[in-house]
Parts: C-alpha cells; structure tokens; sequence
C-alpha cells in the first residue's frame, strides 16, 4: 500500500492529526522531524544551527527519498518539504499527498508561543509568517492530491483524511 504524506504550513496539525489518522487504520505513522533528529543525532534546531537552512533542507531531501522507499505509512513532513518541487517528485504519483489546509491567523494564534521553530525565532515573526504562507501555499496546493480543512479537531480532521481517501478503519 502507498504511503500518505501529510503537507502544510507549520502548525496545520501533521503529527497530531497524522498520529490519529495512524491510529484508527492500523498503519504505522512516521514524523519526518523526528526521523531526521534521530538519524542526524541532533535536534532541528542544532542541525539549522549547525548547517544553515540548506544543509537541512538537503538532509531532509535525503529523509524524503528513504521514506517513499517504505510503505503503508502516514509521514508527517516537515512544513517545508513540499514547497521543494525534488520533494514533490519524490512521493508523486506513488503516494498520496494530502494538504491540511489551515488558515493563517489559527496557524499564528497556534503558534504564537513557538520556540521551536527557526525559522520562526525572530522579531519579525509576523511578517515571515504571512510572506513564507503567501509563497507556501500555491506549492502545496500544487502537490497535494487532496485538500482537507484542518481547523476542527485533530480527531474531526484525521477523520476528514481518512473519508475523503476512503481509508479503511
Ligand atoms: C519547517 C517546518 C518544521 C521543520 C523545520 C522547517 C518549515 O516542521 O521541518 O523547522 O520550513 O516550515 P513542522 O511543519 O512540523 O513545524
């Protein structure tokens, strides 16, 4: 079975709404942060740190291509990872790529006390947010396959997945 890749802006609810979706079908779920921190031995933060936002966005090239080598998952990518298009090509086709679309001021308000984040530890945290969205979402709406809203609840929202691909539960 093909893997379900989970995109959207930071704070649209992959891992939680990914961990839900994983839970009531049975599949196994992958955060791609997570996978990244524990193969590089460093947390997100240290690896921007450490090697730029290049770096990391090689390293997360990387993850993308090892994941779609295995099957039946439901991956949490990173925010990013799908604006990238060699991202993109690396799932399209073969797996199915779903947006949590999520409006900007309930990603602000849930983000509004990140410390996690780089690229969100700045005093122009307002700006970046709206210019990074702006640019963002036409890519993800490029990639995804599916589009599902995902300002309800995580349980409402993975239930919203997992109907509109017509998972078994
Ligand atoms: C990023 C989002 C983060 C993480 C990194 C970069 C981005 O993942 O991959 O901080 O470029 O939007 P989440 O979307 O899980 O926060």
């Amino acid at each position: 079975m093909n893997n379900i890749i989970l995109c959207g802006f930071m704070g649209c609810g992959k891992s939680t709404v990914g961990k839900s979706i994983a839970r009531k079908t049975g599949r196994r779920f992958v955060d791609m942060d997570k996978y990244i921190e524990e193969k590089e031995n460093m947390s997100i933060t240290e690896i921007f740190a450490e090697h730029g936002e290049d770096g990391f966005r090689d390293i997360e090239h990387e993850a993308c291509k090892e994941l779609s080598e295995r099957q039946s998952l439901i991956i949490a990518a990173g925010g990013g990872a799908l604006t990238f298009e060699r991202n993109a090509e690396v799932f399209r086709g073969k797996d199915t790529i779903v947006l949590l679309d999520v409006p900007l001021e309930t990603i602000r308000y849930r983000l509004r006390n990140d410390k996690k984040r780089p690229l969100l530890q700045r005093p122009d945290k307002d700006e970046v947010m709206k210019e990074l969205y702006d640019k963002r979402m036409p890519k993800y709406l490029a990639a995804a396959d599916f589009v599902v809203k995902g300002e309800s609840t995580p349980i409402k929202t993975a239930f919203s997945v997992i109907d509109a691909l017509g998972l078994k539960k």
